[in-house]
């Protein structure tokens, strides 16, 4: 079976703990090489994998390559607009040639139906580098850097704050497989997707939506914020209006423990959903969180090429 990585669920809890602690390995393990060599074991060592962009990217296109040369392997960069795809080639047909000619294929896209139409054609393993659905990645890599500095995920309290936007379904669905609970302050109008919470609920999670900004932060160990406006979403002005009770200030992370980490996926757009003092201050992890994902993407590599 071809192992695509286009949500957390896909690979499940157990998978997901074990990537946590292989990229911690990893990580310890090669902390004095130059970031460009390979792990003295190159699992992925002929292994190329193919990276299609339809959206902008610095963290995803630069952390998949270093993690395929740490692995030993390597990346090509495919940048939609410039390739057939960009003018008209199906989903479908991408897929059946880079399963020929690539060992592997991340895609970036503005719709999730396309990376379902990616995995379902691909005879090689799809993994979602973000659509407007989700970003599994990016929470593989937060999960991570929670564990990193000293959290245990079961019974943990994650605040949300902002858009309920792909960053959020994917901590949600984290929060299922990994028994943690996320308390979401959003505002009207703006909530994640419903299936999302309801399958962590099923399984367990305590997921709490509320408009107070302050109940959703209140004790929590974690605060995590996104931009307002996600790539390709309109309505920039209005978004701003409805969120902006929701930066994440200081006064904001005083109502958090007195020892809360803050996570942001970036790019940030500092002085809308945070401020300098938060993202540049003592409880702000966001550049180990940004290398992480070098070492949690070799993780899921190796879990889709069945390595763990
Ligand atoms: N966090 C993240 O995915 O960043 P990029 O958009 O730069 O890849
Ligand atoms: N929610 C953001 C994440 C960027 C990494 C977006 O989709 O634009």
């Amino acid at each position: 079976m071809t192992r695509h990585f286009l949500d957390l669920s896909d690979a499940g809890g157990d998978a997901l703990a074990a990537m946590i602690n292989d990229a911690m390995a990893r990580k310890a393990a090669r902390a004095a090489l130059p970031k460009g060599a390979p792990d003295p074991d190159a699992p992925l060592a002929g292994r190329v994998l193919a990276m299609v962009f339809e959206k902008n990217s610095t963290r995803t296109r630069v952390s998949f390559d270093m993690a395929m040369r740490q692995l030993g392997g390597s990346a090509i960069v495919l940048d939609a607009g410039t390739t057939q795809l960009g003018r008209g080639e199906t989903i479908a047909d991408t897929a059946r040639v880079l399963s020929r000619m690539a060992d592997a294929i991340m895609i970036r896209t503005d719709d999730h139906a396309k990376i379902e139409a990616m995995a379902a054609h691909a005879s090689v393993p799809v993994i979602n580098g973000l659509t407007d659905r989700s970003h599994p990645c990016q929470i593989v890599a937060d999960l991570e850097t929670i564990v990193e500095h000293g959290k245990a995920l079961p019974g943990l309290e994650l605040a949300w704050l902002g858009d309920g936007n792909n960053v959020l379904n994917s901590i949600v669905e984290a929060a299922g497989l990994m028994r943690f609970n996320v308390r979401i302050g959003v505002p009207a109008g703006y909530d994640s997707d419903p299936a999302y919470i309801e399958q962590a609920r099923a399984l367990g999670a305590q997921i709490t939506v509320t408009r107070d900004p302050v109940e959703a932060v209140r004790g929590a160990d974690v605060v995590v914020t996104d931009t307002w406006v996600s790539m390709g979403q309109q309505g920039a002005e209005a978004r701003i209006a409805a969120m902006t009770p929701y930066q994440v200030n200081d006064e904001l992370m005083a109502q958090a423990k007195a020892d809360a980490l803050f996570l942001h996926c970036l790019p940030a757009h500092r002085g809308e959903e945070v401020t300098d003092s938060v993202i540049d201050g003592p409880r702000s992890v966001v550049w180990d969180e940004a290398e992480n994902r070098i070492h949690a993407q070799k993780s899921v590599l190796r879990w889709a090429f069945g390595q763990l």
